[in-house]
């Protein structure tokens, strides 16, 4: 990662964006509802009178109940919270008879998945009614009641109807800086699912490590996944290393298990293979891939690094062969092909590299680079899959189909959806989670920059440069987790959380429902779910509203 922007520079831009306004909405109208702490904030929500006592649900009435994905949901909500009943709940068809027990009816409208992700949730004495045209609404349903039942096991009556503002709503967990176990990942899927966030990101491969396994080239995780040591804090020079061995990577079959346990909870998986930059891990296992001879070491130290995939025909068949494997494990549209920081160095001084430009009449370099991702566009459209990069790919030319995630900055988000492309902003000034909380002072060491909660909050996704066609090419947000200076699954879940909280809100809510104050309200109730599954999440002090 770049070195983000002196401090002084970004505190003043915090200043002059954090004002956030409080708008007048739709939502407020509403306003007997004001006491719910539902995040993200539901599109509309009306409370009724009295509460229903969830504790005494011993039953599930579906339309669809011999449906295995209903019988999981239902397998699901129980499993969420202490809070709830804990006897096996029975299963039945919404139109049986009630056993004279409370029961919560799950009604899915239609039998075809299409992507819709709205629900309704009523809750009156008289029963709960969760119904949506997918599981996915379902599931969301579920999400929400389970946020609005208190500490007794009670939820209020209350009429809600919600959709999600944006398509995508993702987080991202760099897995290559250092290694985190499948049993955290799982954890960190749960969070996300809680606040409907729907794209886990899973950047699994860097210079610092390969963390997973690909059958035809096993030396990339019997190399590639273990470095020597790790550079002491922020590279020194002279370079200090701490002498303590990095490494793990992600079998096959626990890939295979962390897909699917993110699909149980609606959540996409998609996975990410860094090329050509950030690759030296690979090139530890495969020089012959590099433009030099090598040899190369998986990477101890941060930053950007000149070695890189050289564009032979070598490098496209490994390359394709990897991702073969990894389309086979990941089920998701989008593969993820990194594209950022690729130093051309090696390319200008490469016979191989030269002789590629040559041939296919590239101008420079930076067409090359452009060549190398459209071959990969060219193959993973063959299998029906589609490519996103880093907005580096836009260098060059992007790739006819290619979907743009801008993190420098929202203008490369810009320029992709004004050329026609689909679009996932990440700017670094709003979206990433490894940038400090606060004053650095008080903070554990991170890569720097200043991101505070308020400020993920007061991100608008869609650029007012765009017009109307354009920014329907906004499919939504990300949240970006670097780890270079996380090493453990408790500092990971501090920066995270609750920022992802934040951005949950920016691409669920409607826009015009954003507002500061009423987050900081709902918040603490959300810190207190988030207690109650450990998650080590940052307890700052919460700025007041302005008319607080
Ligand atoms: C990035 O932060 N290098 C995408």
């Amino acid at each position: 990662m770049i070195r983000p922007a002196p401090l002084a520079l970004i505190l003043l831009a915090v200043a002059a964006c954090t004002a956030v306004t409080r708008s007048p909405t739709s939502v407020e109208t509403t306003a007997r509802a004001e006491g719910l702490s539902v995040t993200p904030r539901p599109h509309s929500i009306v409370l009724g009178e009295g509460r229903s006592p969830l504790s005494q649900v011993s039953q599930i009435r579906a339309s669809h109940p011999a449906d295995p994905r209903i019988r999981k949901l239902a397998h699901l909500w129980q499993g969420w919270s202490e809070r709830l009943p804990t006897d096996p709940l029975e299963i039945v068809a919404e139109a049986a008879p009630a056993t004279g027990e409370r029961s919560i009816v799950l009604r899915l409208r239609t039998a075809v998945d299409d992507g819709d992700e709205s629900y309704q949730l009523s809750v009156k004495p008289g029963g709960i009614v969760v119904e949506a045209s997918t599981h996915a609404g379902l599931f969301y349903g579920l999400q929400t009641l389970r946020q609005l039942t208190d500490r007794q096991g009670s939820v209020p009556a209350v009429e809600i109807r919600d959709a999600p503002r944006y398509p995508y709503r993702g987080l991202h967990l760099d897995v290559g800086r250092h290694y985190f176990p499948v049993d955290f990942i799982k954890k960190y899927i749960d969070v996300m699912a809680m606040y409907k966030l729907n794209t886990f990101h899973w950047h699994l491969t860097e210079d610092q490590g390969w963390r997973i396994e690909i059958k035809r080239y096993p030396k990339l995780t019997e190399v590639g996944a273990f470095r020597r040591e790790t550079v002491l804090e922020k590279n020194r020079d002279p370079y200090v290393g701490d002498g303590i061995p990095h490494g793990g990577f992600y079998t096959q079959e626990e890939v295979r298990e962390v897909v699917a346990y993110a699909s149980e909870r609606y959540v996409t998986v998609i996975p990410e293979i860094e090329m050509p930059g950030h690759s030296t891990a690979a090139l530890a296992a495969y020089p012959e891939l590099a433009c030099t001879d090598g040899p190369f070491e998986v990477a101890t130290s941060w930053g950007v690094k000149k070695d890189v995939y050289c564009p032979s025909e070598e490098t496209f068949a490994f390359l394709e062969g990897v991702l073969t494997e990894v389309m086979d494990l990941f089920p998701s549209r989008y593969i993820h092909i990194g594209g950022d920081e690729a130093p051309k160095d090696r390319w200008r001084d490469s016979a191989v590299a030269q002789a590629v430009i040559e041939r296919e009449g590239l101008a420079d370099e930076d067409e090359l680079q452009s060549y190398f991702i459209r071959r990969i566009e060219t193959f993973l459209a063959r299998h029906d899959r589609r490519l996103i990069g880093w907005d580096e790919i836009l260098e060059g030319g992007l790739a006819p189909d290619a979907t743009v995630m801008s993190w420098r900055g929202t203008e490369g988000g810009i320029e992709a959806a004004k050329q026609g492309h689909d679009v996932i902003m990440t700017p670094t000034s709003h979206c990433y989670f490894d940038y400090y909380q606060a004053d650095p002072e008080n903070e554990p060491l991170a890569i720097g920059g200043l991101l505070p909660l308020e400020k993920v909050y007061s991100f608008e996704p869609t650029p007012d440069e765009l017009d109307a066609e354009e920014k329907r090419h906004i499919l939504g947000a990300q949240g970006n987790v670097w780890t270079e200076y996380l090493k453990t699954p408790r500092q990971v879940e501090y920066m995270a959380f609750p920022r992802a909280l934040a951005l949950a809100e920016v691409v669920w809510s409607p826009k015009e429902a954003r507002d500061w104050r009423d987050f900081s309200r709902r918040l603490p109730a959300q810190l207190e779910l988030l207690d109650e599954l450990r998650v080590s999440y940052r307890r700052g002090r919460i700025a007041p509203a302005i008319d607080d």
